[in-house]
């Protein structure tokens, strides 16, 4: 609204959520199966179609700042672990510990409660945040970070790092994010699917559930795919779609913020 840099808009934006404590991004993250937080995020700017992620990063309070830095400093788009990690220090970035004997014990406890409540099947303690921005510019750019899915195998990289999967930017047609099971929406590279929808002429929303009803085609009947996506085109129309019952989504304009239900997908055929 204020002419800023987009790509501040987006850094600032997840920084607010990976301080939150939501128990699946940044500070608060879940840990893998052993006991770890390794986190992913990625961002990504229209006008030079540039990216950066970082995955499995460990101890460091801003992913998505990783990623930036990955982005604008270095000739490479994705770095991991240890490596990731020590980009980020040179970098100056700040070092947390993440861990504790509380967090992973929580996380087992979540997790036997949803082994108890089979038809619950949405993996515990599991969330992102894929944030998308269209600066007064005109422009277009997004981010992502999560720490993926609770009690992953240790060195499992979701879709959240990964350009096309768990976002999309293109400065012409419009960008794309996801939340939910990264596996399910990474085999589909959804977040370029959903920008290539609205390519063709969809609006934001219909690209959502298109993309959606793609992937579902393809799965076993009545599994549970936990994909849910948020897609902003270059006019500023936006949408969503997810096959998560209590997913939400947020827009902010200016002079307004609302939180917005999952609209759903309607029935599909198969
Ligand atoms: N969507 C985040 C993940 O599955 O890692």
């Amino acid at each position: 609204q204020r002419g800023g840099s987009n790509l501040d808009a987006v850094e600032q934006g997840i920084w607010v959520t990976e301080s939150a404590g939501d128990g699946s991004v940044g500070l608060s993250g879940g840990p893998n199966a052993a006991g770890v937080v390794q986190l992913d995020a990625c961002i990504m700017n229209g006008p030079d179609h540039k990216a950066g992620s970082v995955a499995g990063l460990e101890g460091i309070r801003h992913p998505i700042s990783a990623a930036r830095r990955v982005m604008e400093k270095t000739r490479h788009v994705l770095l991991v672990g240890e490596g990731a990690r020590m980009f980020a220090l040179e970098e100056g970035l700040e070092s947390v510990e993440l861990n504790s004997r509380e967090k992973y014990d929580l996380w087992q406890k979540q997790r036997a409660a949803q082994k108890s409540k089979p038809a619950e099947k949405k993996p515990a303690g599991h969330d992102t945040i894929a944030l998308l921005v269209l600066g007064a510019n005109g422009n277009l750019a997004g981010g992502c970070s999560t720490s993926g899915l609770g009690g992953k195998l240790p060195g499992r990289v979701g879709d959240s790092p990964i350009i096309g999967s768990g976002l999309y930017v293109d400065n012409e047609v419009g960008a794309a994010g996801a939340t939910g099971l990264g596996e399910n929406v990474m085999r589909y590279c959804a977040s370029f699917l959903i920008v290539e929808f609205m390519r063709q002429g969809m609006s934001p929303q219909e690209a959502c559930v298109k993309a959606i009803r793609r992937i579902i085609q393809n799965e076993p009947k009545g599994a549970n795919l936990s994909i849910n996506f948020v897609a902003l085109d270059k006019h500023g129309r936006y949408g969503a779609a997810g096959t998560d019952g209590g997913f939400q989504y947020s827009v902010t304009m200016p002079g307004s913020s609302r939180v917005l239900p999952n609209p759903g997908i309607g029935t599909v055929e198969r």
